[in-house]
């Protein structure tokens, strides 16, 4: 089967990009991005590519190349589903925050909309991929779902699932290390298979492209992140013997890094990973556990959150302790507050905990990032509703410029690893700020020893004094 027309339901930092890829390198495949959020579409479809809703390197290049021609941004949802030859969902799947696996499992809802919604109107036989990360056996529901709708129209069900990072989106969709799809082990399922095979073929070689039945894809996507979330909170549990022993995990990560079997990626101590996927995931894997009775499993895996959330809570400990135990009245400032570099995005970004923690104790924060918009912030914290909305902006600037969100500061907490920091005129900040100057570095970028040359008081996660 020859693709013609795609669609896909939801215009997030995982649909946009992927198919603005996928329109770029198959231009005789019209690909309709749809979406229930107006104002996203129409970001999307901005003639400014400064106002596109996700920021990612090089995105707004392959955007402007195939927007008009084979790319489009819409919300008449209906009319693009009912066009398209293969529909992937690509909706959010957030933590439940109600009733039954409340705060683990996976929120299934849009799903089942979206499902419900192309049973309704499809009358011709569509290929449905799943791109949103699910818990296994969700195909089978959707199925069940579609193939009850009544309008005798056939569908199958893949799951593809997208291993793209942010930050660095673009070149992972371009280049990635391997393209999963499950599908049904029979001769529809096959054709389906191979028509999004195909489609990747474009630009993957062939050899990247691996197939599986739709459970170990939907659950290859869950492994994957668990493994990667469990990197760094094993890294950060050594960044804390680190500190009390005097050694330097950046030394220690280097050491074990080169050993062929573990390797050097996911090594970086951190103040804790953030993003919408790791947590997510993992709760939801642990979820699975507990539901099949794997008790063991289910703490093992847990034990990677337990870990992130004491490593977040230790930072702020950290800053409350060495400021002489009160950050009352004194100002802070943020460096960063998106949940890594490169990216707008705050989904369960270190920095959100960090402040409250901070503002609970009566810290005033001025927190300067160099892509995320105020009103992000904003809502990140009204979210956790530890007080309200006023008092939140009594106690948050938001500031557009390093140099004034530094000035005057008791102490600098560096959140996120963005390049320019490194590049900052530190005399400058440090002849503004009160003293003695504290600079608290999350994410180990910053040079200490020209740091503490100026007069700063530096920590560094993982580094022992
Ligand atoms: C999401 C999930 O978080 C991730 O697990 C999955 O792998 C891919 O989808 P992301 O693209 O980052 O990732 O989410 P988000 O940026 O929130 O985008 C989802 C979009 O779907 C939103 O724009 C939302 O408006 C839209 N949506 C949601 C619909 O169009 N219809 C719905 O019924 C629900
Ligand atoms: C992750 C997966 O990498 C990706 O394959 C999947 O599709 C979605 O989830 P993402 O969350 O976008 O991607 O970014 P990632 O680079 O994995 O970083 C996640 C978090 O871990 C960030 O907060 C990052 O700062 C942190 N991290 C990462 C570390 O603290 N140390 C590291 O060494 C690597």
């Amino acid at each position: 089967m020859k693709i013609k027309t795609i669609c896909c339901i939801g215009a997030g930092y995982v649909g946009g990009p992927t198919m603005a890829v996928i329109a770029q390198k198959c231009p005789h495949i019209k690909v309709t991005v749809v979406d229930v959020n107006t104002v996203r579409i129409a970001a999307w479809n901005s003639p400014d590519l400064n106002k596109l809703p996700v920021f990612e390197p090089g995105l707004d290049e392959v955007v402007a190349q195939a927007r008009g021609r084979n790319l489009f941004f819409s919300t008449d949802i209906d009319q693009a589903i009912v066009d398209a030859d293969m529909i992937f969902i690509s909706v959010n799947t957030p933590t439940k925050t109600y009733g039954k696996g409340k705060g683990m499992a996976a929120d299934l809802k849009y799903i089942e909309l979206c499902a419900r919604q192309i049973a309704k109107v499809t009358k011709t036989d569509k290929i449905i991929v799943e791109k949103s990360t699910l818990p296994v056996r969700t195909a089978e529901a959707i199925k069940h779902i579609l193939d009850n709708s009544g309008n005798g129209v056939q569908f199958q069900i893949l799951s593809n699932p997208e291993f793209l990072a942010e930050g660095t989106a673009v070149e992972d969709l371009l280049h990635p290390d391997r393209v999963l799809i499950g599908g049904e082990p029979n001769a529809e399922g096959e054709k389906a298979i191979q028509a999004l095979v195909d489609i990747y073929a474009h630009w993957v070689p062939e050899e990247r492209i691996i197939t599986t039945n739709v459970w170990s894809s939907e659950l290859s996507k869950l492994t994957a992140n668990a493994f990667l979330a469990q990197r760094v909170s094993s890294i950060n549990a050594m960044s804390e013997i680190c500190e009390q022993t005097g050694a330097d995990i950046n030394e220690v990560a280097k050491a074990i890094g080169m050993d062929s079997r573990i390797g050097p990626k996911f090594l970086k101590a951190s103040v804790g990973f953030g993003g919408s996927c790791f947590q997510k995931d993992i709760l939801n894997l642990v979820y699975i556990a507990k539901s099949y009775g794997l008790n063991e499993v289910a703490d093992y895996w847990e034990q990677v959150i337990l870990m992130n959330d004491h490593q977040k809570q230790r930072f702020s400990d950290h800053i409350i302790n060495t400021l002489y135990n009160t950050v009352s009245g004194k100002k802070i400032a943020f460096l960063g507050w998106a949940f890594k570099k490169d990216t707008n995005d705050t989904r369960e970004s270190p920095a959100i905990r960090i402040a409250d923690n901070l503002l609970s104790e009566k810290a005033r924060i001025w927190a300067y990032d160099p892509k995320v918009i105020p009103e992000r912030m904003y809502a990140d914290l009204d979210y956790l509703n530890t007080r309200s909305e006023q008092e939140n902006r009594n106690l948050l600037t938001v500031s557009g410029n390093p140099y004034e969100a530094c000035k005057d500061a008791h102490a600098i907490a560096v959140l996120t690893e963005w390049d320019e920091f490194k590049s900052y005129d530190w005399q400058r900040i440090y002849d503004d700020m009160q003293k003695p100057a504290f600079i608290f570095d999350g994410r180990g970028i910053l040079d200490t020893v020209s740091l503490k040359e100026i007069g700063f008081t530096c920590y560094t996660i993982g580094k022992g004094s």
